[in-house]
């Protein structure tokens, strides 16, 4: 049998905003644990939980103050024994997410590094003396340098998301030990994986030179990240996690490589020695159009081939970072804008590799409009004009029924929530809804070897129709996406496990403007 990584569906649970279960607005583990039957009968065999961990949520979890510990807004350690216990129970595996590039500034370790440069804990941070920053490396949320000041010591220390976030020095013994101690307990406490935060930013260039000049589209990116991230190095821990991980049985590692290279994502990937998986975040910036769909995912196939044969492909439509993919191909037409959700669906589960879905994305749960007062997320504060409206639009409270609040919790919500037309309890008992198709299609997915192992060959040429092949072991199943409006005839006989706008001829099948046909080829 394939490793459960390569073969199972993740979904990405922000833990904040999925359930809700002591009517304090914020979503919490008891709120997940409740929801785990939902999850089971949709047909997950993962979940990804983002940050939970003691933190001031300075940037919304990603802030930790503390690894080993469950910060009380999302309940205690029991809780957490408790999900992944009826997680293990349903055959669920639970994936958390570790932050190990840098730690919250409140983290006792830099309450103790910035106080003075002889103290035990000061090279676990990256420091430059004064009086001017040593280069021109820049934070990503505030697009200003990104070298904030300690008075303390008359440094500066090194901060790219912000300066609640100050980075550590993987360079050093101990804090490098410190983080494989951090993996280790988690692996003990019986998880299945862990989502490696910005892994690629682990190690900086040791004589911190400045970045090279490069002209792209967005202020951040007018530089070539050369120097302040992706530095061989990495290579080597990941290694090492790998073999940690190893020793506990089939545990997953799953890399987050932030870059606008997608090949270098890919360079993370190795399946005895590197990660199980580099998230593959192309999808994310491509248009509504089956041609670029289809470039991509060849792209990424070939990409990951490099290294290895076998290496897993894996794909993705949204996260909490980005805006959700039913935002993104939104089509003011309701029946326009429901298949094209479908067949995003499709895409994404029956394409070869590891998917992962995005909490809401399987009843098309869209981005939500917050006023400017109740922004939570940095970056809605920090980065005008690059981002706007910052990510909180995304990270919105999940919508379970039509009850005030969506059902997802008592009272007022940490952040407003979407429109309650669409929610879980509506769709689940209508077999004409997103939700029923996304649970069709994962069972689909779920009991075929095909869909889940088989080999993929793509059709060349074919414009806004996106066509593939899976096969395995004899068995053909092709899946046929028009993304475009002008109907394409194929001819194509055999069992239709899934379909939409189609007309079945006596030789040929018509799809006609956003049509799905996944066929089992006699
Ligand atoms: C990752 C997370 C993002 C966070 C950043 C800093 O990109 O996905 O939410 O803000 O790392 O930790």
């Amino acid at each position: 049998m394939p490793e459960w990584w390569r073969e199972r569906v993740i979904y990405q649970i922000y833990p904040r905003s999925f359930k809700d279960s002591n009517g304090d607005g914020v979503g919490d583990l008891v709120g997940i644990t409740q929801k785990l039957d939902y999850l089971k009968d949709l047909g997950i065999g993962a979940i990804w939980i983002s940050p939970f961990f003691k933190s001031p949520q300075a940037d919304c979890g990603y802030d930790v103050s503390d690894y080993r510990a469950v910060d009380p807004m999302f309940g205690s350690d029991q809780d957490f024994e408790t999900l992944l216990a009826r997680a293990h129970e349903l055959d669920i595996k639970v994936i958390i997410d570790l932050v190990l590039n840098h730690t919250s500034c409140e983290h006792p370790w830099f309450q103790e590094a910035r106080k003075s440069k002889d103290n035990p804990k000061h090279d676990w941070y990256i420091w430059s003396d004064g009086p001017k920053p040593p280069n021109n490396w820049l934070c990503g949320f505030t697009l200003k340098n990104a070298w904030c000041w300690n008075e303390q010591t008359k440094e500066y220390y090194l901060g790219q998301f912000t300066p609640e976030q100050p980075e550590v020095n993987w360079r050093n013994k101990e804090l490098h030990d410190e983080m494989m101690n951090v993996l280790k307990f988690w692996l003990e406490r019986g998880v299945d994986g862990f989502r490696l935060d910005v892994v690629n930013f682990y190690f900086k260039d040791a004589q911190m030179r400045s970045n090279p000049r490069k002209i792209t589209r967005m202020p951040y990116m007018f530089m070539d990240h050369k120097y302040d991230r992706n530095q061989p190095e990495v290579l080597d821990v990941a290694a090492e996690m790998r073999q940690i991980c190893n020793s506990f049985g089939e545990r997953a590692l799953i890399g987050e490589v932030y870059a606008d290279d997608t090949d270098l994502a890919a360079q993370f990937q190795g399946n005895n020695d590197r990660l199980n998986i580099a998230y593959n975040f192309d999808f994310l910036y491509q248009e509504f159009s089956g041609e670029l769909f289809r470039k991509s995912a060849q792209k990424h196939y070939q990409s990951i081939s490099k290294y290895s044969s076998d290496n897993q492909p894996n794909f993705t439509l949204s996260n909490h970072d980005q805006v959700r993919a039913c935002t993104r191909y939104h089509d003011s037409n309701p029946a326009r804008d429901i298949l094209k959700q479908k067949i995003m669906c499709v895409m994404l589960l029956t394409l070869r590799g590891t998917p992962t879905i995005y909490y809401g994305e399987e009843i098309g749960m869209k981005n939500v409009k917050v006023p400017k007062h109740l922004r939570m997320d940095p970056v809605a504060h920090a980065s005008f004009p690059v981002n706007l409206f910052g990510r909180d639009p995304e990270r919105t409270p999940m919508q379970w029924s039509g009850a005030e609040f969506c059902g997802f919790s008592q009272t007022q919500p940490w952040l407003p929530v979407g429109d309650v037309k669409i929610n879980v309890e509506d769709q689940i008992n209508n077999p004409d809804s997103l939700l029923s198709f996304y649970k069709l299609v994962l069972k689909l997915r779920n009991e075929s070897r095909t869909l889940k192992e088989g080999n993929i060959n793509i059709m060349e040429g074919t414009g806004e129709l996106f066509g593939y092949r899976r096969t395995f072991e004899g068995e053909k199943i092709q899946v046929y996406l028009n993304f475009g409006n002008k109907p394409v005839v194929v001819s194509a006989k055999g069992k239709i496990l899934v379909q939409q706008e189609i007309d079945v001829g006596e030789e040929l099948i018509t799809l006609k403007a956003l049509a799905i046909l996944v066929i089992q080829r006699e």
